[in-house]
């Protein structure tokens, strides 16, 4: 339930405001309490004050006497009616009560006596006709000794006020909860609508418009950095769509030109009766353009294994001049038919990678180098260490590769000009290379003067960082 940010945010509010609105009442409440008290208590105290400066000018006059007689009697408004909730008394200094007013006389009622000290105590009691009081006690000098002051007034008044502002508040809050609960929600629904508007456009994006982009500058700020990794991703993603699908069209053709091949031989070689030798001919055509299939499909597969990452490289110990040695004895034979002299030099290095891929690199590097050769010219091969790691490096006397395409010929089927005269080929051998060495960490250049001949430079680490390709 909790997964709804909107519902998050309306219960966030929500609890946030509770809290807020509660603290602010009780805080009100209490205020209003207080203020009430303290008007209370001025009244109570002016009162005292009157009464007190009252038997000051009669004690002056020697009539103290008379004025308490008068206090207690003569008296009007609510303080003769009985029990209105405004009383007064005055104590002697042994605690005796010696004047009442008429309220409590009348009923009987005495306050609860307190001697207060001269500045005046105030107290919350529960007085005559259990009510809630204020009570001052203050106390005089008068000749005839310490006379103490009491005055009470009701509180009922003020709790009715305050139980009347604590009932508002109370039927106010649900309704203003409920409503500022709407509020919040439709105000989230709208302020969401952006995140709505954004998944709808991506909604429209499938592999058929994968050129498509979200629009970054109409988007909500916060969401910006969505919308730009969201482009990069789906620019990632039509990138390795179209290699894709480039590799498909190009694989098909390449494979399309030895099946013509092999159909025109059988149809020419079936068009009319032949001998025994046309057909061995024939057969022996078809066999080699079927070992090109075969080649071709060999390395569509490794390649494709190699994007998907499922080949596992096992790097092992090995000395690359060992390897470079066992490279050589697979090819010295087609070295030594074409006439061409191999020289391989340098030290030994040893380094962590996987056999059988390095040993793949290098075949087809040297391969290469004899195919793209001269007739009788040479193919030199150093080994040696260089930046903490393994150089390998293979030089040729051959056709070399013009300074525009020597970065192309690592694409897939790329090869240069295919009408140089070497027919057999895929264009996939380098590539191959490339996704090898590059998965060990390392890198391969190519330097060439067209006519003269070519380097290859491999650069390997001597331990593959890459823990990714090379598990
Ligand atoms: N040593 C070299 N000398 C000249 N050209 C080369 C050399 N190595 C590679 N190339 C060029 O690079 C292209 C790609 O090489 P590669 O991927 O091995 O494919 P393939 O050898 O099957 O044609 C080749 O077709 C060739 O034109
Ligand atoms: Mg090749």
């Amino acid at each position: 339930m909790f997964n709804s940010i909107k519902l998050r945010i309306v219960v966030w509010f929500l609890v946030v405001f509770s809290i807020f609105f509660a603290g602010i009442e009780l805080f009100l409440y209490y205020k209003l309490g207080e203020v009430t008290i303290h008007l209370a208590d001025e009244h109570l105290q002016s009162e005292v004050d009157t009464i007190a400066n009252l038997m000051a000018i009669e004690e002056a006059q020697g009539q103290l006497e008379s004025e308490l007689q008068e206090l207690a009697a003569a008296v009007t408004g609510v303080y003769a009616e009985k029990l209105s909730g405004h009383y007064y008394q005055l104590i002697s200094e042994d605690g005796n009560i010696l004047v009442r007013s008429p309220s409590l006389a009348l009923a009987d009622e005495t306050l609860p006596v307190y001697t207060g000290s001269e500045q005046g105590e105030f107290r919350t009691i529960i007085g005559p006709g259990n009510e809630h009081m204020r009570l001052i006690s203050q106390s005089f000098r008068f000749s005839v000794g310490r006379l103490t002051f009491q005055a009470a007034d009701s509180l009922e008044d003020t709790q009715e006020v305050l139980s009347s502002f604590r009932n508002v508040v109370l039927a106010i809050f649900p309704v203003v909860f409920v409503i500022c609960g709407i509020g919040v929600f439709l105000m989230t629904g709208w302020a969401l609508k952006p995140i709505r508007a954004f998944t709808r456009k991506i909604g429209q994006i499938t592999e058929k418009n994968l050129a498509e982009r979200v629009e970054e500058r109409g988007v909500a700020i916060e969401l910006k950095p969505l919308a730009a990794s969201f482009n990069t991703m789906l620019g990632r993603l039509e990138e390795s769509f179209s290699r894709q699908k480039q590799f498909l069209s190009d694989a098909s053709h390449e494979l399309r030109t030895p099946t013509s091949i092999i159909k025109s031989f059988c149809d020419v070689t079936l068009g009319r009766e032949r001998g025994p030798g046309d057909y061995k001919e024939a057969i022996r055509k078809i066999g080699d353009t079927v070992n090109r299939m075969c080649d071709i499909i060999n390395r569509i597969l490794v390649i494709s294994r190699l994007d998907n990452k499922t080949i596992q490289f096992k790097p092992v110990r090995m000395d690359l001049m060992d390897l470079m040695k066992d490279v050589l004895k697979l090819i010295e034979h087609s070295a030594a038919s074409k006439g061409i002299g191999i020289k391989l030099e340098g030290t030994n290095v040893f380094i962590s990678g996987d056999r059988e891929g390095l040993t793949e690199v290098f075949t087809n590097i040297v391969e290469n180098a004899l195919k793209y050769n001269k007739p009788q010219g040479r193919v030199e091969i150093s080994v040696n260490e260089s930046n903490g790691g393994a150089l390998i490096s293979v030089s040729d006397t051959g056709i070399g590769i013009p300074e525009g395409e020597q970065e192309k010929i690592f694409d897939r089927f790329y090869r240069v000009d295919a009408s140089r005269g070497i027919t057999v080929g895929s264009g996939l051998g380098l590539s191959i290379v490339r996704t090898i060495v590059e998965a060990h960490g390392g890198k391969i250049e190519v330097k060439s003067r067209l006519g003269s001949g070519t380097t290859f430079n491999v650069y390997l680490p001597k331990n593959p960082e890459t823990g990714d390709a090379v598990a």
